[in-house]
């Protein structure tokens, strides 16, 4: 048996990889993440054009018991006895990918051959729509959660000449960003898709979707 799991960028369907399309579009079993306040998967919403009419699609609800998740994907694909089944993950599948979250429990329980297509990741994106190089020459550039402690943070943007901040809606200390003169950065709210937004780092403290991040870079 095998599961795809498919990195499907981070909003917009032409950001697919021609490698995702062409197992989306021969998929029967689809697992989706469905976050606690959406309706319906982000994920599954970028790709539902190209799935077969014939496909089934499970939603799995990521509310922190991922022993319950991995059940319901095992018992899906027994249910379904198909060769081959697809689970999506935004952006890219190596980068604070649910799917990893779920891989020991799965690993523990089946025999499954896991095969990984990578997905354009939302600081990609963002590069892209600024305009700007990420790393030239010998720069160094940090990817980092919004849930690391300050110290932590501190030691990384001393380090780097371009940090990427992800999660950061649960970054607690952008007053301390703003803080650094010798910094510039950017904030990008749901980019690729129709609600993006990109704007100047700044001293604002309203609330931030989920769906953000931060490009930091030395000036
Ligand atoms: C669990 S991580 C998933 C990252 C994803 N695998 C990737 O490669 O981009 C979720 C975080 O990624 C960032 N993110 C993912 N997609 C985004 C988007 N379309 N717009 C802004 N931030 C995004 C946000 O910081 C969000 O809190």
């Amino acid at each position: 048996m095998k599961l795809w799991v498919i990195g499907v960028g981070p909003g917009d369907p032409k950001l697919l990889t021609l490698a995702a399309l062409e197992v989306l579009q021969k998929a029967e079993l689809v697992f989706a993440p469905l976050m606690g306040s959406e309706a319906s998967s982000r994920a599954y919403q970028v790709v539902k054009v190209f799935l077969p009419d014939h496909c089934k699609v499970v939603q799995l609800c990521f509310d922190g018991d991922e022993r319950k998740i991995s059940q319901t994907i095992l018992d899906e694909i027994a249910r379904y006895s198909c060769k081959e089944a697809v689970f999506l993950v935004l952006g890219d599948p190596l980068l604070y990918g649910s799917f990893f979250k779920l891989f020991p429990e799965i690993q523990k329980k089946a025999d499954l051959e896991i095969r990984i297509v990578p997905g354009i990741s939302a600081y990609q994106a963002m590069g892209a729509r600024l305009g700007i190089p990420l790393a030239q020459g010998d720069e160094v550039v940090s990817i980092v959660p919004g849930t690391v402690s300050l110290e932590r943070f501190k030691a990384l943007l001393e380090l780097s000449d371009t940090l990427l901040l992800y999660k950061l809606a649960l970054f607690l200390r952008r007053d301390f960003l703003v803080s650094q003169d010798f910094c510039k950065g950017w904030i990008g709210e749901n980019l690729s898709t129709d609600k993006e937004k990109i704007y100047p780092l700044s001293g604002d403290s309203r609330n931030l979707p989920y769906f953000s991040m931060a490009i930091l870079k030395k000036t």
